[in-house]
């Protein structure tokens, strides 16, 4: 168990935009980061992070929190996985308070996972550089492929001893839970047999974004034709196939850098571009790409380079999978190497400035690339010609850019020899069949939405909505500060006469508006702002120091949602809204107290009014001739309003 000091203490270290910024590309907007959002596929950034608030809020799925909210959304880590990365993030010894064995074994099971796999590839580097064997067989075929000692740390590279379970046996005497072992599939279990799964292969650790090992690739090093070449980890809770990219945490600083990400296809290409000096690299290993895989880049750059070993069919393979590049409103560009060779061999041979010139050079634009190759294979085939046609612009299609779509149409018209008509009525086809199924689907999918219905700003401006999400704003921000409020109450003066009089009174801010409105009897109209209201209020009643982030860590997740997006939203609103209202106007350089003020007089004044309206829409509805209680109410309302108003204008 971390202790709660140590909690404290990372909590005070830990800031929001730098965790953050380790897995999304952030841009300064105003006083806030904006990015995209790393949990949808969106093309403009509505992903926002406030260094001034610590929160972070995505627009797009309505999520958002704290740093340490953020690692669980998007690592999926536990609250203390997350804690502990921060720990880690930050150099902060983490303070253990005493566990029980019972404690121990109840230690979350997906922690044990990543445990067990960065013990395994601590262990195969050990092998590799430590024993005979590891050194003569391992590192030997490293060093023979050109790695040097300093890649081949630099990528953890390691090797798993040819023996049938030298791993698995070692892992169980340091205490490891063949469990985990073989949840990882480090090691395969068959009834009470067990057999390392990586024996004698050279090992690749696989990682994750930020760096933590999730699964191996082993390759093995002598020539069989029934074992296969590379082995992977199975699937487990911490390793999923289609989510990972090999190399992407040593690309990702350099991909949001050099803004474009090359994509190759082996371990071994990554590792060899590194060493050349190509650090902007990640591979797919060897798997179809995933869209999943596909966001990860994206959040980095908008550009991509696919680079095709120099085989004419593996590439052929790979041209359908790139359209989903192009639906996340990607640029792709693809490049071809010789025959025969693939960016391993090739950067191998070659320099770096040799193969930045190369790259440059022979990086071409995805859509005119694929058109030629297609239009050279089909050329003397009409039926072919008819398929590659469809081919194309079906690729085309997935294109968001409705003015790249259109210029694009007409560079293919010109490389495959076909009018311009014939490829718009094909794309005009192909986009309205989409069209019919995109909004079926959006009609399944609306009920999903229906609960962060009330986060969108709503059409109209409404007053009491926004009033009451300031006031809710004012607490999570002051509700804690002790100010001097300004009032006007009802004095006598020397002469006898009754006068307002400004009265200075300290107060907490969370007290003043709550002792406010209750004045009123007044009621939250949303029903999300009320019950956020009674538990912020309650919460400051209980908590000397109220600290709005551990606050945020203990609520619910959609209350912290909710939360969230009332502090971020109000960035949203363009300031003129306010203004044409001549609400908060003077809002740079008021004190809180003064904020404080007019938001619950503004509210007062409002709810009032319709109060009155409601009164004279009575009045006219009954055509009964004066309802003298009514007059008499309104007189009184209209009596109330008008001392409100002196007083707002004193604040204002
Ligand atoms: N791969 C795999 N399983 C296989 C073959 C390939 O997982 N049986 C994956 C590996 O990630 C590999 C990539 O596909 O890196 C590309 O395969 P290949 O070109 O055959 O391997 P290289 O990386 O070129 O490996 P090497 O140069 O060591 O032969
Ligand atoms: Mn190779």
């Amino acid at each position: 168990m971390i202790s709660p000091s140590s909690i404290d203490q990372i909590f005070e270290t830990a800031r929001v935009e730098e965790v953050i910024g380790d897995f999304v590309q952030l841009k300064k907007a105003g006083s806030n980061f904006k990015g995209l959002s790393p949990f949808s596929d969106e093309r403009s950034p509505s992903f926002m992070v406030s260094p001034v608030k610590q929160i972070w809020k995505d627009f797009s799925t309505g999520k958002g929190g704290t740093a340490v909210s953020f690692l669980m959304e998007h690592e999926h880590f536990t609250y203390p996985e997350a804690l502990r990365y921060l720990a880690k993030k930050y150099n902060i010894e983490i303070e253990e308070t005493v566990q029980s064995d019972e404690q121990k074994e109840k230690a979350n099971e997906k922690e044990s996972l990543y445990l067990v796999s960065e013990f395994a590839s601590t262990y195969f580097q050990n092998v590799m550089h430590k024993t005979d064997q590891g050194k003569a067989i391992g590192l030997g075929y490293f060093k023979e492929r050109g790695f040097t000692e300093e890649t081949i740390k630099k990528f953890d590279l390691g090797y798993s001893l040819n023996e049938w379970q030298a791993f698995t046996d070692e892992a169980l005497k340091q205490g490891y839970n063949i469990d985990y072992l073989a949840k990882t599939g480090l090691t395969i279990v068959k009834e009470d047999k067990r057999f390392d799964r990586f024996k004698g292969r050279v090992m690749f650790p696989i990682k994750s974004m930020s760096g933590r090992v999730l699964g191996f690739g082993g390759r093995i090093l002598i020539a069989d034709k029934k074992a296969a070449k590379y082995v992977n980890s199975p699937e487990s809770e911490i390793y999923y196939k289609s989510k990972v990219l090999y190399g992407i945490h040593l690309a990702k600083q350099s991909i949001a850098k050099e803004d474009n990400c090359y994509l190759v296809e082996g371990y071994t290409d990554v590792i060899q571009f590194h060493q050349t000096g190509i650090h902007n690299v990640v591979s797919s290993s060897g798997t179809a790409l995933t869209s999943e895989q596909i966001r990860l880049i994206n959040r980095l750059t908008k550009n991509i380079t696919v680079l095709f070993d120099g085989d004419a069919a593996g590439m052929r393979a790979s041209l359908r999978g790139i359209d989903l590049i192009l639906e996340q409103g990607m640029n792709v560009r693809v490049c071809t190497f010789p025959e025969g060779e693939d960016p391993d061999s090739f950067a191998k041979q070659n320099t770096l400035e040799e193969l930045a010139t190369y790259l440059n050079e022979n990086a071409k634009d995805f859509i005119q690339f694929k058109a030629s190759v297609l239009f050279e294979e089909s050329k003397n085939d009409p039926i072919k010609k008819a398929d590659t046609v469809r081919d194309i612009v079906q690729s085309i299609s997935k294109i968001p850019d409705r003015i790249k779509t259109e210029i694009y149409i007409q560079e293919c018209a010109r490389i495959m020899d076909i009018s311009e008509e014939v490829l718009f009525s094909t794309l005009a086809q192909m986009t309205k069949k989409e069209g019919q199924e995109e909004s079926k689907k959006a009609k399944t999918e609306q009920k999903a939405f229906e609960v962060i219905r009330h986060e969108e700003p709503p059409e109209e401006i409404d007053v009491q909505y926004l009033l009451e999400r300031k006031i809710i704003e004012l607490l999570l921000l002051y509700g804690d500060k002790t100010e001097d409020f300004e009032d006007l109450v009802l004095k006598e003066n020397e002469k006898g006469e009754l006068g307002l009089e400004p009265v200075i009174q300290q107060a907490r801010v969370f007290e003043k508006i709550f002792l406010d409105l209750q004045d009123d009897e007044m009621e939250f109209g949303n029903s999300h702002f009320k019950t956020l209201y009674y538990t912020i209020i309650d919460r400051l009643n209980q908590d000397a120091d109220f600290d709005l982030k551990t606050f945020v860590n203990s609520v619910d997740q959609n209350m912290a949602r909710e939360i969230t997006t009332i502090l971020m939203e109000d960035e949203r609103y363009s300031l003129d809204n306010w203004k044409r209202m001549n609400i908060f106007p003077k809002e740079k350089d008021t004190t809180i107290a003064q904020l404080v003020s007019e938001t619950i007089l503004s509210l007062r004044c409002f709810l009032i009014d319709q109060k009155v309206k409601g009164f004279q829409q009575e009045t006219l509805q009954n055509k009964i001739d004066t309802n003298r209680n009514i007059l008499e109410e309104v007189k009184d309302y209209s009596g109330l309003k008008m001392l409100l108003s002196r007083k707002l204008s004193r604040v204002l």
